[in-house]
């Protein structure tokens, strides 16, 4: 079974733009999982345009499936991942004020900063995930820092989809061979959408989770979130 976790950082973008609680970001993490949703994900950014610190708390409280955390680790974030503790936390080597995620961790560049990091994560109870490219040498680097799963960047799937999907998905086959032999848990995000998961699904069988937010929240428009979220769950099964 592969999980969808609804990426909820539009919803506070929304939200942020006209400073009051509306949309009420608790209230659409929740419907989401009434909807059906198998998990919430947040990546609070340092300039904390999409979801705040402080929304955190009253998630992590609230939530009832899987709470991923996702993020650059600097000091400030591996300080509200331990204080909150959610399942999962993803990695991501962003640098501050990047538009969005757009490549994966060079592991073998940060083994020694992140086998250090997914300890101290572990040692809290937290389930681990470094978000990567689909390159070999690269994940039997992840599979060295001791990480539980590493989360693909399908960005470059999602876009290369269009033009020929054999040769957009064959990276991300291979690779999820590979995950299969090294015992790392997979998931993937970025820029999946109701045209492109089912195929990225049916070619990577091992996939454990998806995260999900632009396209959700562009196709919410069009179909409203219940319709959404559950049109995303049939491309999944
Ligand atoms: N995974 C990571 C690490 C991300 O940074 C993002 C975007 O915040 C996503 C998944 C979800 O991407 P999208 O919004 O394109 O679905």
């Amino acid at each position: 079974m592969t999980k969808l976790s609804v990426n909820i950082n539009k919803i506070a973008l929304i939200r942020n733009s006209r400073g009051a609680n509306y949309p009420d970001l608790l209230k659409v993490a929740l419907d989401c999982e009434t909807f059906g949703a198998q998990g919430i994900t947040v990546h609070p950014r340092p300039d904390q345009r999409h979801v705040k610190y402080s929304d955190i708390g009253p998630l992590k409280s609230s939530v009832t499936t899987e709470f991923n955390i996702e993020g650059y680790p600097s000091k400030d974030f591996l300080e509200l991942v331990i204080q909150h503790k959610p399942d999962q936390c993803t990695l991501v080597p962003d640098l501050p004020g990047a538009l969005t995620s757009d490549n994966g961790w060079d592991t073998n560049t940060h083994l020694a900063h992140l086998k250090e990091i997914v300890k101290r994560l572990q040692g809290e109870g937290i389930r681990v995930s470094l978000f990567i490219d689909p390159i070999a040498e690269r994940l039997h680097a992840a599979k060295d820092t001791g990480t539980d799963r590493i989360e693909f960047y399908t960005g470059p799937y999602a876009h290369d989809y269009n033009i020929n999907m054999e040769e957009a998905i064959l990276p991300f086959a291979q690779a999820a061979k590979l995950c299969e032999d090294l015992d790392l848990g997979i998931n993937a995000g970025h820029d999946l959408n109701l045209d492109n998961l089912k195929y990225f699904k049916n070619h990577v069988p091992n996939l454990l989770e998806v995260s999900i937010g632009h396209a959700i929240v562009c196709d919410s428009i069009y179909y409203g979130l219940k319709n959404t979220i559950q049109m995303y769950l049939k491309q999944l099964q």
